[in-house]
């Protein structure tokens, strides 16, 4: 019977090797076929993230009656629930034809903001951490973040807020 001059060994011999001396070694085909596949792996993982933060960039907001322009005296407050019903803010007529509108939860520790009408600016009792009326931004305090502000809009005799704003605009 006649051999091969050049002896060829099975593939699977090249990929499970039955010698116990050959089985940390790692050859050039091996190498290059996983870095192939973890540079594809980590292309399809980038190209997923970046997908995702393309397609929920700007959330949407819905557009709610908040108040009526009439039923705040200056200087008043109307407590509200924007963008979701459990998401409490608070509505300040800080002039005759001025509106101001913030997310409730102090940015802190979530404690419940109030307006001091004599200080004309907004506190937080849990940790006395005050935030400006004209912008949301921070006065004093342990809070790090200004409040996010509700947009309103005034349609007629109603105060729409439109939606969400996380930081002052500068
Ligand atoms: S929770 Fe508002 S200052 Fe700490």
């Amino acid at each position: 019977m006649k051999t091969d001059p050049v002896e060829r060994k099975p593939l699977w011999r090249e990929e499970f090797s039955i010698f116990k001396a050959d089985e940390k070694y790692v050859s050039r085909r091996q190498l290059t076929k996983f870095l192939t596949l973890t540079s594809l792996g980590m292309f399809a993982g980038n190209i997923w993230i970046l997908a995702k933060s393309w397609m929920y960039k700007e959330p949407s907001y819905p557009v709610k009656a908040v108040a009526k322009v009439a039923e705040i005296p200056v200087g008043g407050v109307k407590l509200f629930q924007y963008p979701g019903p459990e998401d409490q803010c608070i509505l300040v007529r800080t002039a005759e034809d001025a509106y101001v509108a913030y997310s409730q939860k102090c940015t802190h520790l979530s404690c419940a903001v109030f307006y001091s009408k004599e200080n004309n600016r907004i506190e937080c009792p849990c940790h006395e951490g005050y935030f400006s009326i004209k912008d949301g931004s921070v006065l004093q305090g342990p809070p790090t973040r200004p409040l996010p502000r509700v947009v309103l809009e005034r349609r007629g005799p109603e105060l729409i807020a439109i939606r969400m704003q996380q930081e002052p605009e500068g």
